[in-house]
């Protein structure tokens, strides 16, 4: 094999591995960590071919498109150098005891150094086929890339978002304005958190938008629960079901989706407190295939709710309230109040939403 032959061959391995690398980051992986690994070294081997593009930086004329070049390649190797220092940092199967930063902002290092390193690599790659296509499809061209970039910038934090824990301190999250609120206040919820059984390490939890403070785990209801009882007060209790849910999402919303189909009532745990000496019961809950889980379902038909008032909080991935409130509404013999709706990546910024829906609630 030739020179040139070696180096297109290991720059298209370089490619795909950047790419695969990206796509597999929501399952943070030993394969991962050691592809990581190989990337860097091959883009070192990558530099050393191509030696003759630095040993010549000090010659020549520096026009605007050669000034670019040189940026987007400092960029990449910056973003790659911080990309292999926070995955170091990170790493829990190569190098398990090099936590020299905190895991929360080595994620977040991470990320930001995948999103900068992403968008070099395209203006990079696009800038070398400027030299073999014109006109039109060089246009196409930087059209795609822009459009790629776009999306891995907005794209890559809602993967990240998506697959990993968020942390929180949930003390400061929940606390903020009190508000009057008449009446024995019952705050019931129901999370994926509780009802699931999670593997031991949090980071390897899948799933959408799960929450964490320090190590310990929580719902998003759960957190918005919590949220509400540090505005009204009141008691709180949880739906647990008997059986557990699997700790994969993506099992989770199947028999999720069967308890549906087959409109059953999954059975609690624990029965919860007397609802006799409450006057308003405040449920929360997530949306399940755009409406109400079926774990709620079984709530709602366990007990008797005349004369009291529910009022609905919903938390959802983008779905809204679907259509749980009506279900609620079909399954309640009590009145129903107008839901808060908390689309899952709002709620640790949603304590001062709480404030407000509870206040109007009472006016
Ligand atoms: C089984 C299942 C089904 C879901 N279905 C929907 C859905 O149809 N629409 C939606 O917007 N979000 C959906 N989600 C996302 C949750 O509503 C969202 O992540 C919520 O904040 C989770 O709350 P939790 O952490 O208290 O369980 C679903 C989640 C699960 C686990």
């Amino acid at each position: 094999m030739g020179e040139n032959a070696i180096k297109i061959f290991i720059d298209v391995i370089l490619l795909g591995l950047f790419f695969y690398e990206v796509g597999i980051m929501a399952s943070a992986s030993r394969i991962h960590e050691i592809l990581g690994c190989v990337f860097f070294v091959l883009l070192i081997i990558h530099n050393l071919l191509n030696k003759g593009y630095y040993m010549n930086l000090g010659q020549g004329r520096y026009s605007r498109k050669r000034i670019a070049g040189i940026v987007v390649i400092g960029v990449f190797g910056i973003s790659v150098l911080v990309l292999e220092f926070s995955g170091v940092a990170m790493s829990r199967h190569l190098f398990p005891n090099m936590k020299f930063l905190s895991d929360w902002n080595v994620r977040a290092l991470h990320l930001g150094a995948a999103i900068a390193a992403l968008a070099a690599l395209i203006f990079h790659v696009l800038m070398h086929m400027g030299r073999y296509m014109q006109g039109k499809k060089f246009y196409y061209l930087t059209g795609l890339a822009l459009v790629l970039t776009i999306s891995g910038i907005f794209g890559l934090p809602y993967i990240e978002r998506w697959y990993h824990p968020v942390s929180i301190n949930l003390q400061q999250t929940i606390e903020g304005e009190k508000v009057n609120f008449s009446g024995n206040v019952l705050i019931v919820y129901f999370s994926r958190v509780g009802n699931t059984d999670f593997p031991k390490q949090v980071d390897a939890v899948s799933g959408a938008s799960l929450l964490k403070d320090n190590e310990v785990l929580l719902g998003n209801a759960q957190v918005l629960a919590l949220m509400i009882q540090n505005a009204i007060g009141g008691d709180i209790a949880s739906i647990q079901t008997v059986e557990k849910y699997p700790g994969s999402y993506n099992e989770t919303t199947k028999i999720a989706g069967d308890e549906l189909a087959k409109q059953s009532f999954p059975v609690l745990k624990h029965k919860l407190p007397d609802l006799v000496q409450y006057d308003t019961i405040v449920l929360v809950y997530p949306l399940w295939w755009g409406t109400l889980p079926r774990p709620v379902a079984s709530f709602m038909k366990a007990y008797n709710f005349e004369g009291k008032t529910i009022v609905p909080v919903v938390t959802h991935g983008g779905g809204g309230a679907g259509d749980s409130v009506e279900v609620l509404r079909g399954l309640a013999n009590g009145k129903v109040a107008e839901p808060l709706i908390v689309y899952s990546s709002d709620i640790p910024l949603f304590r001062d939403d709480v404030t407000n829906h509870l206040k109007n609630l009472h006016r």
